[in-house]
């Protein structure tokens, strides 16, 4: 059985620290994943992984692209929207974009989509899985400028992570 490793909360939250704390979350995803190829089964498993081994977050899981709309999937937080069109929010920007969208403050950003409050700052990693966007991994932190450039590299090593274990 998986056991849910305590990670340094520090090294976490330490921007020199977070290279090393993301290389522990990502041994850790790949001993959680191995021998699964199920991609409902692996983004749950990865959705309670990050919720429950970053800090500070209120919201994490999957968005997916199901006939040309993003439709919520395997999360961890409060209830969200379902449906969110490419283009709209962060997560319709990063899935247009096919790129990362790193938002330090969701006030600040127009056209954010406020399914929980409590959400301050936010990252969104798209997937792409050889050219097709599967959908997106949405990370949600009730704290302002929660997310660097260190957040987003390791997230997206979680992500690409993911993708290879449904192949
Ligand atoms: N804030 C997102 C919507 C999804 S929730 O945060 C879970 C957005 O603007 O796309």
């Amino acid at each position: 059985m998986f056991e849910l490793k305590t990670r340094e909360a520090a090294n976490a939250s330490d921007p020199a620290g977070k290279p090393a704390f993301y290389a522990g979350v990502a041994a850790d995803l790949r001993a959680l994943l191995e021998g699964e190829r199920d991609r409902t089964a692996n983004a749950a498993n990865l959705a309670s992984l990050i919720y429950h081994t970053l800090p500070d977050l209120n919201w994490a899981g999957f968005y997916l692209m199901k006939d040309g709309e993003l439709v919520l999937g395997p999360f961890q937080g409060k209830p969200a929207c379902v449906r969110i069109a490419v283009g709209k929010g962060v997560c319709g920007t990063a899935a247009a974009r096919r790129e990362s969208v790193l938002v330090p403050d969701v006030d600040a950003f127009p056209g954010h989509i406020a399914c929980d409050s409590a959400s301050r700052s936010e990252l969104v990693v798209p997937l792409i899985e050889n050219g097709t966007l599967l959908g997106v991994l949405d990370l949600d932190s009730p704290s302002l400028s929660r997310f660097d450039e260190a957040d987003r590299e390791g997230v997206e090593t979680l992500a690409a992570i993911y993708l290879d274990s449904i192949r």
